[in-house]
């Protein structure tokens, strides 16, 4: 591990790198098909199908990645989707049921559907060369598993820099159980959006990672002196230092541009859960209700002890269930991208009246915003308590120029994957030594931060340090990294083996 890979360039010419590069997409050499996500990729063979047990229900449904048009709302964009839309059609069941999901694949490119946050079985997990072989252009591939857990959930592709192409779809599985104490329900999938506006993903992960040689770290001249201090300092009002490496032309909520928005649409006096989820590849939001306050109810499908708020953070891959009670009238539903310019909205519409300016900000943003980590679980929420029986280090560093991020000193694919021995209960003790802020996300289990708060997906601001509990009890070949999936890409991933 070496400190000087924590240090990065000062935000100012971060920013003008971005927008500089951009600007010149569209001459760019096409970055082309050559996905090739983890080095340590091997073969895989034939996934083993999932009987259902006695009296289990099977949930089906397929999907085809391909190629599409949409329409964003006054911006209309070539992308890659599933179906004809993005969001993706939503996936539902009960907790306990078996999904049984068919992807045809018709996009000119390998890919996978990683099911994120979905305590399910390895094999079935959608990572390339670790559970599975990548489904190839022109085939198909069944995903068969049981969700275990009722929550709020997403699901996208697990190669290359796909996510933040139109490839995401919302996946709820709900509580036989759940009391249901709202009137109405909202998905409200947050994106930041570049694809097919003048230069693709693939583009961007070139452009930030070209021409800087192979990824070797020599650090950054610009950068060596207090670039940690200038990232902490440069955004007093939001925790988050350096928030994201791109500045996107449009940030949507389902699907649309504030131009010409989401309605969504209820009675006045009705109760809402909104279940919020960032699909965004590379962006934090500050998400707010014009006139109203949102009740926190669980995260990333877990139960907190509710807390009423103005306005929340919410990272890449995190998800948010809210209640709301609604006022009579229409509302906008922004998310502002923390350290960035834009805004995505919806808009909530109860009765008759005009629409608020595109650009309305509600004052709700302008007080305090709730940070995740300072959520409390609900008591069913909470591990067994027990002392862990071994701890292991995930130290995230990188920076800008040359752009490369790593874990344990190495990227994916040259670090030493982590240990797991079934039945302990594993501290990870995740240590941010960079300047910016990462989603730390974890597959196949939950994990408890030092409060008790279950999440599979936590911020980790600059130069912060997590310890999260986990209970090492779903068997196989795991990963742990940042949900920037830029970060993941150029390397900020490791792997999870339980010992055979
Ligand atoms: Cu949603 Cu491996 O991630
Ligand atoms: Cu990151």
């Amino acid at each position: 591990m070496n400190a000087s890979r924590a240090i990065s360039q000062p935000a100012a010419s971060r920013r003008a790198f971005l927008l500089g590069g951009l600007a010149t997409a569209g001459t760019m050499v096409l970055a082309g098909c050559s996905n090739d996500p983890s080095p340590a990729a091997r073969p895989i063979g034939a996934t083993p199908s999932l009987t259902p047990s006695a009296g289990q229900r099977v949930v089906s449904q397929s999907l085809v990645a391909k190629p599409t048009t949409l329409d964003l709302g006054g911006v209309t964009v070539d992308t890659w989707a599933y179906g004809d839309t993005a969001p993706g059609p939503l996936l539902r069941a009960k907790a306990g049921d078996m999904l049984r999901v068919t992807v045809d694949n018709q996009l000119p490119d390998d890919t996978t559907i990683h099911w994120h946050g979905i305590r399910l079985r390895n094999v079935a997990d959608g990572v390339p060369g670790q559970t599975q072989d990548p489904i190839k252009p022109g085939t198909s591939y069944t995903y068969e598993f049981t969700a275990p857990d009722p929550g709020t959930y997403f699901f996208h592709p697990h190669v290359g820099v796909q996510l933040d192409r139109g490839l995401y779809a919302p996946l709820i599985i709900d509580d036989p159980s759940e009391p249901g104490r709202y009137d109405a329900e909202w998905v409200v999938v947050l994106d930041d959006w570049i694809d097919g506006t003048g230069t693709t993903p693939d583009e961007v992960f070139t452009k930030l990672t070209g021409g800087q040689g192979g990824g070797m770290d020599h650090g950054s001249m610009e950068g060596m002196d207090h670039g940690a201090m200038r990232g902490m300092a440069r955004d007093g009002a939001q925790p988050f230092g350096d928030a994201g490496d791109v500045a996107y032309p449009h940030y949507v909520i389902n699907g649309r541009a504030p131009a010409d928005p989401d309605v969504l649409r209820a009675k006045p006096g009705q109760r809402v859960r909104m279940r919020v989820i960032n699909a965004g590849s590379d962006t934090i939001f500050a998400v707010a209700m014009g006139g109203h306050q949102m009740t926190v109810t669980a995260t990333d499908g877990w139960p907190v002890e509710p807390v009423t708020t103005d306005a929340f953070y919410i990272g890449m891959g995190e998800r948010y269930d809210v209640e709301v009670t609604l006022d009579d009238g229409v509302f906008p539903l922004v998310a502002t991208p923390v350290g960035k310019k834009g805004i995505a909205r919806a808009l909530v519409r109860t009765g008759p009246g005009r629409a608020p300016a595109d650009d309305t900000t509600p004052r709700e943003l302008s007080g305090q915003v709730l940070m995740g980590t300072d959520l409390r679980p609900a008591e069913s929420s909470r591990l067994d308590p027990k002392d862990p029986d071994d701890q292991q280090m995930l130290h995230l560093s990188g920076q800008m120029q040359p752009y490369s991020w790593a874990v344990n000193g190495k990227p994916f694919g040259q670090n030493t994957p982590i240990s797991l021995t079934r039945g302990s209960r594993v501290r990870l003790r995740m240590m941010n030594m960079t300047t910016m802020t990462h989603p730390m996300h974890l597959h196949g289990h939950t994990f408890a931060l030092p409060n008790g708060l279950r999440k599979d997906t936590v911020l980790i601001a600059p130069m912060r340090s997590i310890d999260v509990d986990l209970d090492a009890d779903n068997p196989g070949d795991w990963m742990a990294h940042c949900h920037n999936i830029y970060h993941a890409e150029a390397g900020m991933m490791i792997a999870l083996n339980y010992v055979k």
